[in-house]
């Protein structure tokens, strides 16, 4: 079996195998450990020497169905609550699949039309959902990493137009540093972007006059003002991931309108509180951003990978990211161009599809209703801490994360952050429950994100559970 020409009757085999795994898999992803160690010997079966002459499809694709089932992480159900992750609503993963069956190139119109349509309402639907008013434009991406590499080399080319230099021709040769300024919330992301697209992730000045990182409004106005009206960034973010809080979008956003800057927003989950009436206040004052970045793959629960950046004037994307002409290639203007010349990547998988689907499936009202699930769960577990002798919550609950920590009584703060870092190592190996530890306020804590759709408040109860059982033990272990 070496060459796939003679293997083609396999295709449709190969898909019932997996259609026959998923039935398994997706029913016991609500009950099933998040991460079994005891099937870890199983990824030892993946490595070996690369075969001479293949196994063939069928074999090949129950192996990985046997150990991927086994031992894959299942953090698209809904007992995990590390990082920010979401999980497959059915459309949203019936589409992926979809994806992969057509296999279109999203390159360019002329690679895909269907591809280019549907990314086309894709953004346009974003746009909507969030409230954002109609002219805004933009990306989709891999990740909102690469959603605030776009939104941040649009800003860049903005601000090396202020300078009078076409950044995308020439580079930054020759040019001052680009003023970059956020808060304390600014995400490691945002830095990465910073860094990939050649600023430096240490140059952005960070502005906070607390121990949790809230932004410090006047200070940033100070270096505004010292700058005397040259262009400057502005980095907001919406939604961080420690308690889920919020820069003050609105008065930043009268700062850059006074002094002329780009803003920015990382918004990666924090976005999505625009569609409850009862969380739209964190997100006043995002139409007034030049971009904004965001993912699907969190809190609009589309499988992996699928961020997004939304822009004020998408014309800037073609200048930023259209490729240099080559005979066969179409320009960022050209009919034939497409969303291949208007963001980081250019072949590039159909990731509208998931994203179109999800949202024409269940629209406005079902991830409005989501959101406010999640947030009314994110309360019932700040309640539950609450109530538990030996839990202590540290910071307040804005939207869906809640962050506290284990605290039985006797305890010295040391020993606290030591007992807890031990906890969410505990809990890892548990596998029962996922949560991961942060530092807040100075303290070690879990923090607990709520974002998939299969999450019940048992499964908050379990994690409780758990964390008090787990924590017992890590402080007797002392
Ligand atoms: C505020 C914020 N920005 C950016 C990111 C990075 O997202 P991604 O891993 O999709 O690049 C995250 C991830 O949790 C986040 O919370």
């Amino acid at each position: 079996m070496g060459d796939p020409l003679n293997d083609q009757a396999e295709t449709l085999a190969a898909l019932r195998q997996v259609i026959d795994a998923a039935g398994p898999y997706l029913d016991g992803l609500p009950e099933r450990l998040v991460y079994d160690r005891a099937a870890e010997p199983l990824l030892g079966e993946l490595s070996g020497p690369l075969p001479e002459r293949g196994s063939g499809t069928q074999a090949t694709v129950e192996t990985l169905l046997r150990i991927g089932t086994a031992t894959a992480t299942a953090s698209s159900g809904p007992r995990f609550y590390h990082f920010v992750i979401g999980g497959s609503t059915p459309a949203a993963l019936a589409a992926d699949w979809v994806v992969s069956l057509l296999d279109q190139n999203a390159f360019v119109r002329a690679s895909s039309r269907f591809a280019d349509a549907v990314e086309t309402v894709t953004l346009q639907w974003l746009r909507e959902l969030v409230g954002l008013p109609p002219g805004w434009g933009g990306a989709l991406t891999a990740s909102a990493t690469f959603a605030n590499l776009t939104g941040l080399a649009l800003a860049r080319h903005w601000w090396a137009e202020r300078h009078g230099v076409d950044v995308t021709s020439v580079g930054l040769a020759g040019l001052p540093r680009m003023p970059v300024f956020s808060g304390g919330y600014v995400h490691p992301s945002a830095r990465k972007a910073m860094q990939m697209l050649g600023h430096g992730k240490d140059t952005v000045e960070v502005f906070t006059g607390d121990d949790v990182g809230r932004v410090d409004l006047s200070a940033v106005r100070r270096r505004l003002r010292a700058l005397d009206r040259a262009p400057a960034v502005l980095i907001a973010t919406a939604g961080e991931p420690n308690a889920g809080d919020f820069d003050p979008l609105a008065d930043l956003a009268d700062l850059a309108e006074e002094f002329g800057a780009w803003m920015h927003i990382d918004a990666a989950f924090g976005l999505f509180a625009a569609l409850s009436p009862r969380t739209a206040y964190l997100t006043a004052g995002i139409e007034r951003a030049n971009s904004i970045a965001a993912d699907a793959h969190k809190w609009l629960n589309v499988p992996y990978e699928s961020g997004f950046a939304l822009v004020r004037e998408p014309d800037r994307l073609g200048s930023a990211f259209g490729m240099p002409g080559a005979a066969y290639l179409p320009g960022p203007d050209d009919p034939r161009g497409g969303y291949g010349l208007l963001g980081p990547e250019s072949s590039r998988r159909a990731r509208a599809l998931p994203i179109w689907a999800t949202l024409a499936a269940y629209g406005r009202t079902g991830y409005r209703e989501l959101v406010e699930r999640h947030c009314d769960l994110a309360a019932h577990l700040a309640a539950t801490v609450d109530a538990a002798p030996d839990l202590e919550r540290l910071a307040e609950v804005p939207l869906n994360v809640v962050c506290f920590r284990y605290r039985p009584a006797h305890l010295t703060e040391p020993e606290l952050d030591e007992v807890n870092l031990r906890l969410g190592e505990m809990l890892l190996d548990d596998g029962r429950v996922f949560a991961g530890t942060t530092v807040y306020r100075g303290r070690s804590a879990l923090r607990p994100a709520i974002s998939n759709w299969r999450t019940t408040a048992a499964d908050l109860d379990l994690l409780v559970e758990v964390v008090r059982e787990l924590g017992a033990i890590a402080a007797s272990a002392r």
